[in-house]
Formats: structure tokens, sequence, C-alpha cells
């Protein structure tokens, strides 16, 4: 589902996340571990504030662990849990519960001694659209609770679902607003498919994406698309050569290049290229 976020909508999710936060003792911040970065809501910190947090790249089998091993330094830093997990297929989802006791346990070891009878965590999981948030919902719960495409902010009627021995979460995600004012963020979003409505240009994202196969993986992209194309070729080069390969030609033997443009983005969007993560860590500025 494709959500419009105007100010009024972000100013009423914030508040409505909010006040869903008071509730809980630890917030699931997920991401996708393909743009650990890009994929945060740009007020995160704010609307988390100093709440216990576990960072969740999900999304884990489509991305790059060297990559992601550098961000899992970096939220830790930050005074954040990371885990990665794929919530698609249930991996990593253990560790979820272990992080949350973690990141927990020096509140409870004081309500212990303030001789508090013992009771199990209870978290919420935090987000922008996209990012797995009810897959991973309906995987810790081991059924289906939510629908994948939710409204932004929180639903009223909520529930508790008991996750593992020591957890309790909420059945409904806060959901936030992704970064939409960086350009390049824009193109990661959309290459991730995080944002699938036409935001940014899909010929810009197209070639963004192209741009980071040859850089990061110039063999990978030519055996996958079974093509000759030297590296510091002009990108139109490469899409001809693919366009010809698969056949997306139009009247006059031209190459359909609307048609080479969206295989390119769906190829990246589905991994079948390779597993990347395109927030490159020592690329990234102003963290
Ligand atoms: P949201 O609540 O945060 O908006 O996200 P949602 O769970 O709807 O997931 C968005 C898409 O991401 C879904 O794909 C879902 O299957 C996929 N997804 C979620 N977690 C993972 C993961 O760990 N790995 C992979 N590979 N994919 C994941 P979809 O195409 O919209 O639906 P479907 O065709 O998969 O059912």
């Amino acid at each position: 589902m494709v959500i419009q976020w105007y100010p009024g909508h972000m100013a009423k999710a914030k508040r409505e996340v909010s006040e869903q936060l008071k509730k809980v003792d630890v917030v699931f911040e997920l991401v996708d571990a393909r743009i650990p970065f890009s994929s945060r809501n740009p007020m995160i910190d704010e609307v988390i504030q100093h709440k216990p947090r576990v960072v969740i790249l999900n999304k884990k089998d489509m991305s790059n662990l060297n990559e992601m091993q550098k961000w899992y330094a970096f939220f830790k830093e930050k005074g954040a849990m990371p885990v990665a997990v794929d919530a698609k297929h249930g991996k990593g989802l253990k560790q979820v519960e272990n992080a949350a006791i973690e990141v927990t346990k020096e509140k409870f070891e004081r309500e212990q001694a303030k001789g508090l009878k013992p009771r199990a965590i209870r978290a919420m999981i935090v987000g922008i659209p996209n990012v797995g948030k009810s897959t991973l919902i309906n995987k810790l719960a081991n059924r289906a609770i939510t629908q994948t495409g939710n409204k932004p902010g929180v639903t009223k009627q909520q529930q508790w679902i008991k996750v593992g021995k020591s957890l309790q979460l909420l059945d409904t995600p806060g959901i936030l607003w992704p970064k939409f004012e960086d350009q390049t963020v824009g193109k990661k979003l959309s290459l991730t498919g995080a944002i699938k409505d036409s935001i940014v240009h899909l010929d810009e994202v197209a070639l963004y994406g192209l741009n980071f196969l040859i850089q990061q993986d110039y063999e990978g992209l030519k055996n996958f698309y079974k093509i000759e194309v030297e590296p510091d070729s002009e990108p139109l080069e490469w899409f001809d050569a693919i366009g010809r390969k698969r056949g997306l030609i139009q009247r006059g033997n031209e190459v359909d290049y609307e048609a080479v443009i969206e295989l390119v983005i769906n190829d990246i969007r589905n991994a079948k290229i390779g597993t990347y993560c395109f927030d490159l860590y020592h690329e990234m500025r102003d963290l």
C-alpha cells in the first residue's frame, strides 16, 4: 500500500507511536538490512528517546554480511542492540528475545530490588513502511496477526502477543514516515521497494542501481545478464546490451529502455543479481 505522508499525518503518527511507547519496556526499531541507515525514520531518536532499543536489521537474506557488520558496530556504539533477522523465512528470531532481555536487564533488576514481581518484557515494533514489520510480528507470534500493508500510526484495538518465554509484543506496529529529503536516500528506498510510487524517477533509480553494481560487483552483473560490457562503458551501453540480450526491442530495432529499466529495478529489488547493502558505511556522511 502506498501511503501519502503529509505533515499532519507525520505529526499524528509520531504522537500515536509516542503514546504507545509508554506501554513498553523496549522498542524494536525495524530497518531494511540492505539500507540500515537510509530506511530509518528521520526523527526516530526523538520519537524513541531513551527507551531501551533493539535495532532489527530485517531482510538479512538480501543484504551483504560484511557491510552489515559495520552497521552493527555503528548501532552498538549508539547504545542500541543490533540483531539481524530474516523474518520471511523465520531466521534469527531467537536473537530478538535475547536482545530484549539484554537491553532491559538493568530495568528489571531495579524492579526486582524494589520487590516487584517478575513479569514479561513488553515490546513494540516501529519502522517505516515495507521493512517487514507485519511479517516479523506474524513470525514471532507464529501465526497470522496483522495483514501486511497497514495504515500509518497505530490502530486502536491492540493486543499483546506472547513471544517465547519472556516477551510480550504489541500486535500492531508503529508506522513512521521514511526520509524523503535526500535524493540518494530516495533512490535507495525505491531500489529496495520501500517506496514503490514515483517520488523519484525510475530511470534515475535504475541508473543508480546499475552504477552501484558496476562498482561493487561488475563480474556478478555481467554474468547475471550474460553480456560483455567494459566496466567504464556508459550506462546506456549496459542498458542496450541488457535490452538486446533479453529481447526488449521495439519498432525500428530500438531498445525498449522503459522495459529495461523496469527489469533492472526488479532484478535488484528481488536480489536476483546478488545480495547487496546499498548503504556503504564508509560513504555515509552526517551520521
Ligand atoms: P511492513 O509491515 O513493514 O509494511 O512490511 P511487510 O511485512 O508487509 O513486508 C514487506 C515485504 O517484505 C513483503 O513482501 C514481505 O514478504 C517482505 N519481507 C519481509 N521480511 C522479509 C525478509 O526477512 N526477507 C525477505 N526476503 N523478504 C521479507 P511482498 O512482496 O510485499 O509480499 P510477499 O509477496 O512476500 O507476500
